[in-house]
């Protein structure tokens, strides 16, 4: 069999070193592949004014897997004050290179896993019934509908008169901010459609189905949102009675997920959610298992298996400096792990988190966040971990 073709675009900051360790975590788990770089972030958005040049989309449309690192975006008057002088009269405007991703290849099934490893001293604990400390076992994968909803985009200030006239004719509208002159509205929408609900929640379903979850929580808001979050949760009602009558549905309200995360986060298995609501659950979740260091992620689009695999952290551009770099690469060695499973290399992805599991476990190695540090250049003499060494005990494991 040829050999697969893995588009890697590490980006800015601390994307490009946790990329490179996690790569020779690939190679030493026996993951072979060649790796085309693409070019992805703020220096792009600075040389070129494209922060996703069309060279990159098009490697990823050839290859269709991607491991990609982080990139930094800053606020609109820095990026136009660091545009090389010649595009400076050129009117351009920064977007982000990821949500560009996103809508361009239509990546809207987003899946973030929030299991916590045994020794992780920075797990969740609770007190018990007789006042004992516990530390519930987190198993839990959210499953985000990553193009529509409330960041799909399709928002106006002072809206055009037609818009403004159709939203008259909604009685609600009408009797609530009737009053309030059209300039000062600002109106986000949220749009959820059937098909890419109905994708979000097959892809969770079948989830729990392949791995064995007992439950399905859809985590909308449907006694208030009724049309977007009640759809969601009716439809999950009729997909769980057609064809996953062995795996409950449950159904829970954002605001009281958030509050029941830390009391029984143990009873979650797979969560499902519109674009916001799945983003707030799954960094909540994230939370317990240990934070931005070892949250992972996979965005991909089912019906053309383009997938992108990437930590849910950004650059950390007060990092990205360091000699010795500090910061944990396990998310993004975790990302490479999801995206084993996605183009069936389960049993590579298995002897990885193993791995990871073991090293963990010991405790001999931690990174500066595992040791509760500051994140300052000087934890390397401190006692934790480097970026390399960790993914060195990584390897020594495998
Ligand atoms: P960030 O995730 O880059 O960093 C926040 C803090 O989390 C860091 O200062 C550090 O203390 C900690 N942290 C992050 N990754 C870590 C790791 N692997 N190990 C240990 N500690 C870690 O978020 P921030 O500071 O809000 O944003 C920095 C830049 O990254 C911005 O330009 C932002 O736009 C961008 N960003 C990019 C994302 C992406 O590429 N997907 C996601 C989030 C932010
Ligand atoms: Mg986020």
């Amino acid at each position: 069999m040829a050999k697969r073709t893995i588009v890697t675009m590490p980006g800015d900051g601390i994307g490009r070193v946790v990329l490179e360790e996690t790569l020779k975590v690939l190679t030493a788990a026996g993951f072979e592949a060649d790796y085309v770089e693409g070019d992805i972030g703020w220096e792009f958005w600075c040389k070129e004014g494209n922060p996703l040049p069309q060279r990159t989309i098009d490697l990823l449309e050839k290859h269709k897997i991607a491991l990609f690192g982080a990139i930094t975006s800053k606020p609109k008057d820095d990026a136009f004050n660091e545009l090389a002088p010649e595009l400076k009269e050129k009117n351009l405007v920064y977007a982000s290179p990821i949500v560009g991703l996103r809508q361009h290849f239509g990546l809207d099934i987003c899946m973030r896993p929030c299991c916590s490893y045994t020794g992780n001293p920075l797990n969740f604990i609770r007190r018990g019934k007789g006042n004992e400390i516990e530390e519930p076992k987190v198993d839990v994968v959210i499953f985000r509908q990553n193009t529509e909803g409330l960041y799909g985009g399709v928002e106006w200030s002072n809206p055009p008169a037609q818009v403004y006239d159709a939203m008259m004719t909604h009685p609600k509208f009408k009797k609530n901010f009737g009053w309030c002159p059209k300039e000062d509205i600002s109106i986000s929408t949220r749009i959820f459609t059937k098909k890419y609900t109905e994708r979000i929640l097959r892809a969770a379903f079948e989830h729990a189905k392949k791995y064995g979850y007992k439950s399905v929580t859809v985590c909308e808001k449907p006694n208030v949102i009724r049309e977007t979050s009640g759809m969601m949760y009716k439809m999950a009602q009729q997909m769980q009675k057609a064809d996953y009558s062995n795996i409950q549905l449950w159904n829970t309200n954002i605001d009281a997920q958030m509050m029941w995360l830390t009391k029984n986060p143990e009873d979650y298995g797979v969560i499902v959610a519109g674009n916001m609501f799945g983003d707030i659950a799954s960094d909540g979740f994230a939370g317990l298992i240990g934070g931005l260091g070892f949250a992972a992620s996979a965005q991909f689009n089912p019906e053309t298996g383009i997938g992108v695999f990437e930590p849910t952290h950004g650059s950390a551009p007060k990092y990205a400096d360091f000699k010795v770099s500090i910061v944990n690469p396990i998310a993004m060695i975790e990302s490479a792990c999801m995206m084993l499973d996605f183009i069936n290399e389960q049993e590579i992805a298995k002897k990885i988190r193993k791995a990871v599991a073991e090293v963990i476990a010991e405790g001999k190695v931690r990174t500066y966040d595992m040791m509760k540090m500051t994140g300052k250049a000087d934890v390397v003499e401190k006692g934790a971990a480097s970026t390399s060494q960790m993914a060195q005990a990584v390897i020594a494991k495998l």
